[in-house]
């Protein structure tokens, strides 16, 4: 029986023909029950989904963290006869808290990029990323003919400045008015504002894998630190600690990256190839890890504005519902830029026309400015580093991809912004 129907179904058109010609009533019952079973199945399910949240609808079919779905506080602030605050911070009072907006906002309004050469360090010295550093022979890791640790810190530190040996892209400098001066990076006042045991994340896409990466290279010491970060197995990260020489060993701070493109609250591993976004679960981590600081973005792996809305909102209501006393702040989503190769110095205005098609750039400026909104509705902390990067079309990593930056790099500006949110907290 088996093999005559393999037979007969040898080809579709000859099974079809044959169910016509020879299949007996049951048969055809039988399938007319079933079409009919699955077409009611899929009524269901339709109707189902259309109950659902639009953005939890397009979420992968994996079990949601523990806590549930949450109801997504679609105007938290509204009704509240609270005090505006940033929370897990001590400001609070409408002043304090506009007061500390307009200082980061003054960061960006008043700044542009200043050439300048003056030797100084450079936080390359101990972790390695191939990728990132791949533009760059001098200061590669690893490898013939390259150099790091203190024999790259000598070159930065050291020489004329006219004919200081770092990459062109290295020397610019964000500089900002005196109501705002932007701070470079001191390692040591960077330890002690983040304090011990504050353990931090970073979640986000592969650029918020540079700035983790970058972030940590700022905070080792030379001849500290380890091989590689891996976004897939956790296991490697939020591990190492941080900081131990200044706050004794095992008083550190631990700094952990995962990697998840879309911000989900899922509670499994989810890998959409097809659709280009990765997400792993991090929300039990925030726990495990007692993460005290939460850096976030999503942006660069495009969904429409309803998508993307839903998915802060969701993500923030957790957050503000479960881990009231963690810092969190968003960074906002640059854009890559268009022939980039061709540029070797800053821009003095925004690309705006002849943008690739395809990844969505001239999108991110608004949905920038939407999740500019949400993160102050929920009281959280927002982090442009648009406006200045979207000014470096020099120093990514290739022809081929005008989205990331080598690192060192202009990207390195992220964990600068970092430090100076920290010396107003
Ligand atoms: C998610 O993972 C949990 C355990 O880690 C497992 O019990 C559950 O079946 C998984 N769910 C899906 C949809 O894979
Ligand atoms: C604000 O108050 C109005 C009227 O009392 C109510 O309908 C609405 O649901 C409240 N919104 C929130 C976010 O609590
Ligand atoms: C610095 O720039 C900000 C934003 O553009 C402006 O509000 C402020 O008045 C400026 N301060 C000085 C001292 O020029
Ligand atoms: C990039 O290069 C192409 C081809 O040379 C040119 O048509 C386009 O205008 C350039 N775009 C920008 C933003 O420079």
């Amino acid at each position: 029986m088996e093999l005559e129907l393999k037979k007969l179904c040898s080809s579709l058109g000859m099974c079809i023909k044959n169910w016509k010609v020879d299949g007996d009533q049951a048969n055809r019952r039988y399938i007319l029950l079933g079409t009919f079973a699955v077409f009611l199945l899929g009524s269901l399910w339709l109707v189902t989904l259309e109950s659902r949240d639009p953005y939890l609808m397009s979420m992968p079919w994996s079990d949601f963290f523990p806590y549930g779905t949450p109801t997504i506080a679609e105007n938290p602030m509204t009704n509240s006869t609270e005090e505006p605050v940033i929370k897990a911070t001590y400001l609070k009072g409408k002043k304090a808290v506009e007061q500390f907006r307009n200082h980061l906002a003054c960061f960006s309004e008043s700044g542009k990029w200043v050439y300048d050469t003056t030797p100084r360090h450079m936080p390359w010295n101990s972790i390695g990323d191939t990728y990132a550093s791949g533009c760059d022979s001098r200061h590669q890791w690893t490898g013939p003919g390259h150099v790091s640790g203190d024999q790259a810190e000598a070159i930065a530190m050291e020489g004329d400045p006219k004919d200081w040996l770092v990459r062109e892209e290295l020397k610019w400098v964000w500089r900002t008015n005196s109501s705002c001066t932007f701070w470079p990076v001191d390692r040591d006042d960077f330890c002690k504002r983040i304090g011990p045991k504050r353990n931090v994340m970073v979640v986000g896409d592969s650029i918020n894998h540079e700035i983790a990466w970058s972030f940590m290279n700022h905070l080792v010491l030379s001849g500290q630190g380890y091989g590689h970060m891996s976004s897939g197995d956790r296991s490697n990260d939020g591990v190492y600690e941080m900081c131990g020489d200044i706050f004794g060993a095992g008083n550190g701070f631990k700094v952990a990256f995962v990697r998840n493109d879309r911000l989900s609250p899922v509670a499994n591993i989810s890998v959409d190839t097809w659709r280009n976004f990765y997400e792993w679960p991090w929300l039990d981590l925030l726990k495990e890890y007692d993460v005290r600081l939460l850096l976030l973005n999503r942006g660069a792996h495009y969904e429409d504005d309803k998508t993307f809305v839903r998915a802060l909102r969701l993500i923030f209501t957790i957050l503000s519902e479960h881990f009231p006393h963690m810092q969190v702040i968003f960074r906002n989503t640059p854009p890559g830029h268009a022939n980039c190769s061709f540029y070797h110095e800053p821009l003095s205005e925004r690309q705006h026309s002849d943008l690739p098609h395809g990844y969505h750039w001239e999108d991110f400026y608004r949905q920038n400015k939407l999740a500019a909104e949400i993160v102050k509705e929920f009281q959280y902390m927002y982090m442009d580093v648009d406006t200045m990067l979207s000014l470096r079309p020099e120093g990514h990593i290739t022809d081929t991809d005008c989205l990331h930056y080598c690192l060192p790099g202009p990207l390195d500006l992220a964990v600068q912004y970092l430090y100076n949110i920290l010396l107003l907290l």
